[in-house]
């Protein structure tokens, strides 16, 4: 466990302007699609966050040539010496998305060594899905423990057109497929897929590669296969996550800010959820963005998490520590994962009314919440610790803020330029990498 952590002292409300950094869960992906493509591809918007580091030292350990220039946030990389299609399982198991090489690496390859990938611990985060459908394309995948080799059967697989089914719709292997099918003969018609935000922001990166991707009614994404596809530069995303994390921080300290180039098309029940909630969002077609404003008597809301467009799942925590000090109850309920309600016990610490039962969770506001020292479980964790540490009276003291560090670039320098009262203490002896200026 490092020796950061977050100090966060009771705030006034937050006012200002602020910008998004590109989503992680849409940056990573594409990095990933890159192992598709020869020649130089350049990323912009993307963001200086340690899950994006892990994925450059993927891709550097695969052969590719990487610079990253952490003022621009512009990421050029060079994928035509890629020469290993053996990920290491130290690297795998670092973060969920090292699991999103394996579709573009046998693509490339015809074969991807990979490992059990790692992520929060938010569930058993199996790889079933994944597997299930790259057999059903023709994969022959062997599993020895934690690793899986996966690798296609001599000569040219046959263009037919395959039909693939999810179970659940999985981001990841949604994600995973779309690489694998791009440059697969034939056409592959993918049923009850993933329709995340980030997911199409993959699918137009790769489109732009010269894939031929379409969306059809329905959760249905249609691919024809195409013989090679090409560098590209790309804007990611903005994070709707980050949005959602600094809209709460605004809500929860009654005060009102505007995120100049948040989507608010992309959280829709997010922002639906706020508004029952007694907050105005205001959202002008002339002017880009969000301007919210809270209200001083916030009511407590409901809700599920589940797939897109459905309430987010990591949005759940945040929201949660929102419920604390509203008025009234609110019952959520974590759908997406089996194990996503750890926050729950470090929250009450703080003061918070909070009965779980099974994947529900039961809130009811109270007046005030007083710092403590806690621990983030997960990346979501964290930030709703965050949130809660804004309006507890005292001080509170997040420990575990590698996994802060995972997701969000220096979050916290963000909510302080908007009034809030937080620090990153980094150990003397463990410079963080961003410190050191440009990464390369
Ligand atoms: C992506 O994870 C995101 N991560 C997660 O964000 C996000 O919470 C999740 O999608 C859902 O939106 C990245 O994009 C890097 P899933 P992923 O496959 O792809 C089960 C964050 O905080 N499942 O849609 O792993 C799984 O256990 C992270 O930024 C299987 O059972 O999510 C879960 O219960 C956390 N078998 C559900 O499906 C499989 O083969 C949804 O998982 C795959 C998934």
């Amino acid at each position: 466990m490092s020796n950061h952590y977050l100090s966060i002292e009771k705030s006034g409300p937050l006012h200002g302007s602020v910008a998004l950094r590109g989503a992680k869960n849409a940056v990573l992906a594409i990095m990933a699609s890159l192992i598709l493509t020869k020649g130089t591809s350049k990323i912009t918007n993307v963001p200086y966050s340690s899950d994006v580091i892990q994925m450059i030292d993927l891709l550097r350990d695969l052969g590719a040539h990487i610079d990253f220039d952490l003022l621009s946030h512009t990421l050029l990389i060079d994928t035509t010496y890629l020469a290993n299609h053996k990920v290491q399982p130290e690297i795998m198991g670092k973060m969920r998305a090292s699991i999103l090489v394996t579709g573009p690496l046998l693509a490339r390859f015809g074969c991807a060594d990979v490992a059990l990938p790692g992520g929060c611990v938010i569930g058993a985060r199996p790889i079933d899905f994944h597997i299930k459908s790259f057999k059903e394309l023709g994969v022959l995948l062997e599993r020895e423990g934690p690793f899986l080799k996966a690798y296609l059967p001599k000569g040219t697989p046959k263009a037919v057109d395959r039909r693939i089914v999810f179970e659940y719709p999985s981001v990841g292997a949604t994600e995973n497929i779309l690489m694998f099918a791009a440059t697969l003969p034939g056409k592959t018609t993918m049923v009850n897929a993933a329709l995340e935000p980030e997911v199409f922001d993959l699918i137009s990166v790769l489109n732009t590669m010269g894939a031929d991707i379409s969306y059809g009614s329905g959760a249905i994404l249609h691919v024809k296969g195409v013989g090679s596809l090409r560098s590209i530069e790309h804007e990611a995303m903005p994070d709707r996550l980050e949005a959602g994390a600094l809209l709460l921080a605004a809500a929860m300290t009654g005060g009102d800010i505007s995120i100049s180039n948040a989507q608010p098309e992309y959280m829709d029940l997010f922002l639906e959820k706020l508004k029952h909630m007694g907050h105005a969002i205001i959202i002008k077609k002339e002017v880009p963005g969000i301007y919210f404003k809270a209200t001083n008597q916030p009511q407590a809301v409901s809700f599920k998490t589940g797939p897109y467009p459905s309430f987010p799942t990591d949005l759940q925590a945040p929201m949660m520590a929102a419920q604390c000090i509203a008025n009234g109850i609110s019952v959520i309920e974590e759908t997406v994962f089996e194990n996503r309600l750890m926050h729950v016990k470090e929250l009450q610490k703080m003061g918070a009314q909070i009965d779980v039962e099974g994947r529900k969770a039961l809130i009811r506001g109270v007046d005030e919440l007083y710092g403590a020292e806690v621990i983030a479980s997960d990346i979501r964790a964290s930030c709703a610790l965050v949130l809660a540490g804004l309006v507890a009276n005292g001080s509170t003291k997040v420990i575990g803020v590698h996994h802060w560090q995972r997701a969000y670039e220096r979050l916290e320098d963000r909510i302080s330029v908007l009034g809030g009262r937080i620090k990153l203490h980094v150990d003397s002896s463990m410079r963080s990498r961003s410190e050191m200026g440009f990464y390369s």
